[in-house]
């Protein structure tokens, strides 16, 4: 036997409990999520302010409401100058984050959390080649993010869609970028640098980085018809279904069901099914084939694949799909490095060597 049997070693964590939290509880088995004290359902229709603070208070930390806030001048020089070289949305918001400067934890969170939504509209409209628009001080972080993006008060219909959004995706147990700042913050480093670690995680298209792919496989199948041929082929190359399979959940993501209603209500709204309608067939054909090709595994709809159609709803790019998730996460990152700070300890797990003998 050698030494990497004799050791439990999970290169995952799966199953490996490394903090006890009172932000969120997921339990993958009954397709549960509770944020802050309650069930993601009733979380989701909080303002995102009132969600921010939430989720702040679980932590220990009460204080003002997050407002919006303006880009600071290096913030924006930096964006301009990702802008005329190309960089891609999110690699802009984790230059853009690495700019900001505070002296304190509680300054550092409202900083962040007030100017993510500006900092994403601003790149957005530099890279379309317009000024970016200043925030209304008058109008909450989701409708502010609308208005920074279109140049118009949004409805008030798609300010509750993304704050549905925002709220439902704002916080999940220890995900992978959750667990990145809650190591930085360890270290005993300071929430910029946790933060802006946390973006880099979830970039990854096995996080944050599905949605975009998920929206796209849905328009390459275009009409239910070819639903079977196109996800097979897919799954016959090896391929994954985004937008498909949890780590922790082996039913239906709640988010899902969260984000489905939200999504069929905004379509309906805007007299628009057809996509709608799309997409639910796409997700039933992918569940069967799952089963076929992956069975036992118990694949099926994670967050990702509404948030595409929720999002697309809104009117917003692809590009755009995981900035946007970064600003409602962002929320749930700061208040897990608020805990950690408080309880923590520094993160420091042990590796197996399985390397050549010592010479
Ligand atoms: N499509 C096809 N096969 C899949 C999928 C999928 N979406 N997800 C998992 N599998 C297969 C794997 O290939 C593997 O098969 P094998 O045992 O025959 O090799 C088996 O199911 C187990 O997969 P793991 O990678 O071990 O599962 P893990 O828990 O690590 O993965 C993950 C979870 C990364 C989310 C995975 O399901 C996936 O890649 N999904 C697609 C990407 C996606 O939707 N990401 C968003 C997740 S939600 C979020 O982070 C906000």
């Amino acid at each position: 036997m050698n030494e990497q049997s004799q050791v439990n070693l999970k290169p995952g964590l799966e199953g490996v409990v490394a903090a006890a939290t009172r932000i969120s509880h997921v339990d993958g088995e009954r397709g549960e999520l509770v944020i802050a004290g309650r069930r993601v359902e009733a979380f989701a229709g909080e303002s995102f302010e009132s969600a921010v603070g939430l989720l702040w208070a679980a932590a220990g930390v009460t204080g003002r409401p997050v407002q919006v806030a303006g880009l600071p001048r290096r913030t924006e020089r930096v964006l301009r100058d990702a802008a005329e070289r190309g960089v891609a949305p999110m690699d802009a918001l984790r230059m853009a984050a690495g700019t900001l400067v505070a002296d304190e934890d509680l300054e550092a969170a409202g900083l962040m959390a007030g100017v993510f939504p500006t900092i994403v509209a601003a790149y957005a409209r530099l890279c379309g080649g317009r000024k970016p628009i200043p925030p209304e001080r008058t109008l909450g972080l989701a409708a502010n993010f609308l208005h920074m993006l279109n140049g118009h008060e949004p409805e008030p219909e798609l300010v509750r869609g993304l704050e549905t959004y925002l709220n439902t995706v704002s916080d999940h147990g220890l995900n992978a970028s959750t667990f990145t700042a809650r190591v930085i913050v360890s270290t005993g480093s300071d929430f910029v640098s946790a933060v802006t670690g946390a973006i880099g995680a979830l970039k990854g298209p096995l996080h944050g980085g599905a949605p975009g792919p998920a929206l796209d496989t849905v328009f390459e199948i275009g009409e239910p018809s070819r639903a079977e041929a196109v996800l097979r082929g897919k799954l016959e190359r090896g391929e994954r279904l985004m937008g498909f399979g949890h780590r922790v959940y082996k039913v239906r993501d709640p988010r899902a069901d969260v984000l489905d209603r939200a999504a069929a209500a905004m379509f309906e709204q805007a007299g628009d099914r057809q996509l709608y309608d799309l997409a639910r067939s796409v997700e039933a054909t992918a569940i069967r084939l799952l089963d076929q090709y992956k069975p036992g595994r118990r694949l099926r709809t994670n967050v990702e694949f509404y948030t595409a159609l929720l999002l697309h709803g809104l009117g917003l790019e692809t590009a755009l799909f995981t900035p946007t998730f970064a600003i409602g996460r962002a929320a749930g990152w700061i208040a897990h490095c608020f805990e950690q700070r408080r309880e923590g300890r520094l993160i420091r797990p042990d590796s197996v060597y399985v390397g050549d003998a010592a010479v």
